[in-house]
């Protein structure tokens, strides 16, 4: 393992989000921003990580208590950024390797980035190396203002721009290396003189210079990793981006996706080779789905749910913590919730399970080969044999079931 920190600054409050959950854990194709940071961190075999918390932070750790890999500082004031990587200071005090600063609101970046950066700060022997990207529309990330022959010379924020650094379209996605000592050094010499009072992590990078020390940049940046989400807005966009990703992987594997705007895939989800995924569904959470199925139009498979191979899912199907068995079809207005549908049942239009009694869940189990017509209510708990037939329209209780034996509804 090479001799490698992270820190990540997770501790702001965020008050553009409007929001009383700590911005890092909004969520982005069902994953906290601040996991995306992390897997970047991990990917480019960083040994251990330090999350800065202040905000929120019972609910940071409560998520992230069981990573070996993490631990956590506490920033009890927020006096910005700079302020952030000083609460780390004990854990560089005797470190003389590289030291990653990264920001948990930055989900988009990638594992490519992180190894290119600490990459070329090495070859170069380099005291800092920051990433930068270019905007077309820049408003509120630092600018990188350079001199006239292209050489760095600092980050200036927003709102200490003047108007012609304003119009300044490189900036500072907040992806930096620095060597530990040498950024202990500038930390000792960052003030909060600007518009926000605040200690600017980026002043560090100007100090850095002014010492003589040898400061890079990797400017091949892609605009779109570098998306910061300071509000909803910005939430949003960076999840149709994620989202895009997401997709091309699985299109990447084998999977058709008919229609990639109008679908929505959780990045947990698993999809297997030759599947189809028809417009306008939905999945959400951890859903397993085997081979050459069909998933819609208009599916929504929910969390906690395996579809085994050759699946068929049609209009208005809802699947939630359930198993289906190869085979199984449900092509119209379904809802399977808490189920175990066995091999190549057919589940007719319009049956459901009634899986909530009013106080709690109860599962439903269909056995292999069954035929359920069309219009049924299964109320659970319920356990119907292979074979079983249920006649269109029939409400199929245990009882029921079990005074039919395992022909429940009767054939
Ligand atoms: C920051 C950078 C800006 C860059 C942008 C990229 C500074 C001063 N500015 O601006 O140059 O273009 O990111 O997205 O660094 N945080 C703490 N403690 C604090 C303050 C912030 O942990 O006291 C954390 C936040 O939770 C957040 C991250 O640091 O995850 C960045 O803070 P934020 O306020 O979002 O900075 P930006 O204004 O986006
Ligand atoms: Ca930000």
């Amino acid at each position: 393992m090479a001799n490698r920190l992270a820190i990540i600054l997770a501790a702001g409050m965020s008050s553009r989000m409007n929001t009383m959950l700590p911005k890092v854990l909004h969520e982005v194709c069902g994953r906290p921003m601040l996991e995306y940071v992390l897997d970047a961190c991990r990917a480019a075999d960083i040994g251990k990580i330090i999350v800065v918390v202040g905000y929120g932070k019972e609910q940071v750790i409560e998520r992230y208590k069981d990573c070996s890999d993490v631990i956590f500082v506490e920033q009890a004031e927020r006096k910005g950024t700079g302020h952030a990587v000083m609460c780390c200071v004990e854990h560089m005090a005797d470190f003389d390797g590289e030291v990653l600063v990264l920001c948990g609101d930055a989900p988009l970046i990638k594992p490519e980035t992180v190894k290119t950066l600490i990459d070329k700060h090495e070859s170069e022997n380099a005291a800092a190396t920051l990433a930068t990207t270019f905007m077309e529309e820049p408003f509120g990330y630092g600018r990188i203002a350079r001199d006239s022959y292209g050489n760095i010379q600092g980050i200036v924020e927003e709102n200490d721009c003047t108007d012609e650094q304003r119009k300044i379209q490189e900036v500072n996605p907040a992806y930096y290396c620095f060597d530990a000592q040498t950024l202990l050094e500038s930390l000792d010499e960052i003030k909060p003189n600007n518009a926000k009072n605040e200690y600017y992590l980026t002043d560090a990078v100007r100090i850095t210079i002014g010492k003589g020390h040898r400061v890079i940049a990797v400017t091949a940046v892609a605009a779109e990793d570098c998306i910061g989400v300071n509000n909803r807005v910005q939430l949003s966009e960076a999840s149709k981006i994620m989202q895009g990703r997401i997709q091309a992987k699985l299109m990447d594997s084998g999977v058709t996706i008919m229609d990639p705007p109008n679908t929505w895939i959780d990045v947990r989800a698993e999809i297997g080779q030759d599947t189809v995924i028809e417009p306008f569904t939905y999945i959400h959470g951890e859903v397993k789905v085997g081979k050459n199925c069909r998933i819609g139009p208009f599916a929504y498979l929910r969390d906690d749910t395996t579809i085994e191979d050759n699946v068929v899912l049609g209009v208005f199907t809802e699947v939630k913590s359930s198993t289906l068995k190869a085979g199984v079809r449900a092509r119209h207005h379904s809802y399977l919730g808490d189920a175990i549908v066995g091999k190549n049942v057919n589940v007719g239009a319009g049956s459901i399970t009634a899986n909530f009694d009013g106080e709690s869940i109860q599962p439903t189990v269909i056995g292999d080969d069954s035929f359920i017509g069309s219009g049924s209510v299964l109320i659970a708990p319920l356990k119907m044999g292979d074979e079983s037939h249920i006649k269109p329209g029939t409400v199929v209780s245990q009882d029921s079931v079990n005074g039919f034996g395992d022909n429940g509804g009767g054939a």
